[in-house]
């Protein structure tokens, strides 16, 4: 499939807070990879790889990476489908939609890189085999019709998982991420020319729910199993929730 990113703005009425998360990650688009490379050692890449083992993706699938950026998520999830799979990256951000289409070109065949926003998605019902979502839930401006979205468009028995900042509950970590966050965070986005930009992260993590929120949130949105596994010291997360199955598959 080829790539898709449309030249038209969003028509949707997107409040102006949307906007800024919008504005902010396509202003960020060039540096955003590096970026994370730095401030995670590496080892957001292992936390992505876990959420593509867990949403169940596999060879042949069509898969859809929601809030992906400029792609990486949506890369491993193609080396997982295959090439006989197809996965679709969608965001909001034209900018790092832009450079997601310019990674890794020998797996591009098997990706179509879609403008769309997650509270409202241009996808049929049931229509994906699995779908992953990393650092996008924290950012939704309504996070259960985001998850609702989520849970109408993957199909009846299939899984999402979303890796997301976490709050761990041992005080010793939390204290641990706090200072993480401002003296490593802030002053290596600094450097990057970045440091408004990434202010955000910490009032965001403060007030992303926790994870057995998250599994009530995913329950309420109508998936029928929700777990949350907490990862990195509990400093990261990936909640993994269910559809539940029609009566004909549970009937086999
Ligand atoms: C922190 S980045 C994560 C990007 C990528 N998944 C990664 O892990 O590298 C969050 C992404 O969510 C996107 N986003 C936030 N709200 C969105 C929405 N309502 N619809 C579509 N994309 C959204 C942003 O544009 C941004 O690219």
């Amino acid at each position: 499939m080829a790539n898709q990113i449309a030249d038209q703005p969003l028509a949707s009425p997107v409040q102006p807070e949307a906007d800024r998360i919008r504005q902010l990650f396509d202003r960020i688009a060039p540096q955003y990879d590096q970026l994370n490379q730095d401030l995670s050692l590496g080892l957001h890449r292992v936390w992505k790889q876990m959420a593509v083992r867990w949403s169940g993706a596999e060879a042949g699938d069509h898969a859809l990476d929601l809030c992906c950026g400029s792609g990486d998520l949506a890369l491993l999830l193609a080396r997982q489908v295959g090439e006989t799979g197809q996965v679709i990256g969608a965001d909001f951000a034209v900018e790092q939609l832009a450079i997601a289409a310019q990674r890794n070109p020998h797996l591009q065949a098997r990706l179509s890189w879609i403008e769309s926003d997650a509270l409202d998605l241009p996808f049929e019902n049931s229509e994906f085999d699995a779908v992953t979502m990393a650092y996008g839930l924290r950012n939704l401006t309504d996070i259960p019709q985001g998850l609702s979205e989520l849970h109408r468009v993957v199909k009846p028995g299939a899984k999402v998982a979303i890796l997301d900042f976490h709050t761990p509950t041992n005080p010793l970590v939390r204290q641990f991420q706090q200072w993480y966050l401002a003296n490593i965070v802030v002053p290596t986005a600094e450097r990057f020319g970045l440091s408004e930009e990434y202010a955000y992260i910490s009032p965001s993590v403060d007030r992303f729910p926790s994870g057995s929120r998250q599994v009530d949130l995913a329950k309420a949105a109508g998936f029928t199993e929700a777990i949350h596994y907490p990862i990195a010291g509990g400093m990261m997360g990936v909640l993994v929730a269910t559809k539940g199955q029609t009566e004909s598959q549970i009937r086999g």
